[in-house]
């Protein structure tokens, strides 16, 4: 597809991207994406320290080989297509950016690697939901991170209807007609409920006169620490009464208004369909005397979880949408079965 569109490039006019000679058949593309890459990247320079940013749908790598050239920064690059991940390795051996072939999903980077700042240059519209993609990619996000999209079109609900049947057409033409069913044409009220903030503008009056640049600048974020309460990341969403954050992926007691309603009706019914925090007792025993506590009184009764039973409550407390397990005892850490009964 990209070579059908003239979009594949060699390696030598990758390395200078996003330069590329005046009779290219996508020089003022390029030239409008130049002045996009820029921006983004002297904002990124003000912050003033070294950032470790992901830039997801990265193809051929020249943005984050630009991105990696700023003091100290370490850039990961991830792409679904094998032949552009393998040209930025072969181009940009020098740079502090690294490539990555697969698609974009949390386990490629496991829970304790976090970035500062999350790139989509031209490939959010590859993805079908944005809301569902601007919150995996948040997941990532290290405290006061920042998710920033560039270089794709937004539209209001009508225009996204007429672009989306523009595209039909166009990848028909192109003959793989299939390729009209992975691009997705996102309006800008897919941001509502996110912090977010329009860093360019296209509609302004000014750059509507100048008619330089179609494109919108969109950053999300950056998550915030709760004051007291450092490493306590506030999300990125913004609750519906328009105040406080909600939904901290690692915070019991700030939950979606669904949530609070499966508690209240709780304490109304009796019947237990919410429960943010549970107390489990791997091991009944313990084997500290300590004189205020008697557990280890009754340390003949031993009682232990096992695997298995944890594996039944997982399910179970998935229902129940419970963010915390506390593992208490007796003395937790008798039971020789602990870091397997953890894992889960
Ligand atoms: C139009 S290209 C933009 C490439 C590059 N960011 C640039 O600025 O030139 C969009 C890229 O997103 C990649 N992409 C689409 N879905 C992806 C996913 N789920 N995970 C990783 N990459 C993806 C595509 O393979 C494609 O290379």
């Amino acid at each position: 597809m990209r070579q059908k569109e003239g979009r594949f490039y060699t390696d030598e006019q990758v390395s200078r991207l996003p330069e590329i000679e005046p009779i290219h058949p996508y020089f003022h593309e390029w030239q409008m994406r130049a002045r996009s890459g820029k921006r983004l990247v002297s904002y990124l320079q003000k912050k003033n320290k070294p950032l470790n940013i992901l830039e997801i749908g990265c193809g051929n790598g020249w943005l984050s080989a630009k991105m990696a050239e700023l003091d100290g920064a370490l850039v990961t690059g991830i792409d679904t297509n094998k032949p552009e991940i393998e040209q930025a390795h072969r181009v940009f051996t020098n740079s502090s950016a690294r490539f990555i072939y697969g698609t974009f999903n949390l386990d490629t980077f496991g829970k304790f690697i976090k970035f500062d700042v999350i790139v989509f240059a031209a490939s959010f519209q590859y993805f079908p939901s944005a809301r569902g993609i601007i919150d995996e990619a948040a997941k990532l996000l290290d405290e006061g991170g920042e998710i920033h999209i560039i270089d794709t079109h937004f539209y209001d609900t009508e225009q996204a209807k007429l672009s989306a049947s523009r595209s039909k057409k166009y990848y028909a033409n192109m003959g793989v007609a299939e390729m009209a069913g992975h691009y997705f044409h996102h309006s800008l009220n897919c941001f509502d409920g996110f912090d977010h903030k329009a860093l360019f503008n296209p509609k302004s009056w000014l750059n509507r006169v100048t008619k330089k640049d179609a494109f919108y600048w969109i950053r999300i974020g950056p998550t915030q620490t709760l004051p007291g309460r450092e490493g306590f990341k506030k999300a990125i969403k913004v609750s519906p009464t328009g105040g406080d954050l909600e939904g901290a992926d690692n915070m019991v007691g700030r939950q979606s208004l669904y949530h609070t309603f499966k508690r209240y009706n709780t304490l109304r019914t009796h019947r237990i369909s919410a429960l943010p925090i549970v107390i489990l007792m791997p091991h009944s025993a313990c084997n500290c005397r300590c004189v205020m506590c008697d557990i280890w009184k009754d340390n003949k009764n031993l009682k232990q979880i096992t695997p298995d039973d944890i594996s039944k409550l997982v399910r179970s407390l998935k229902k129940l949408d419970t963010q915390r397990v506390l593992m208490s005892g007796g003395e937790a850490l008798l039971n020789k079965k602990f870091l397997v009964c953890v894992r889960y």
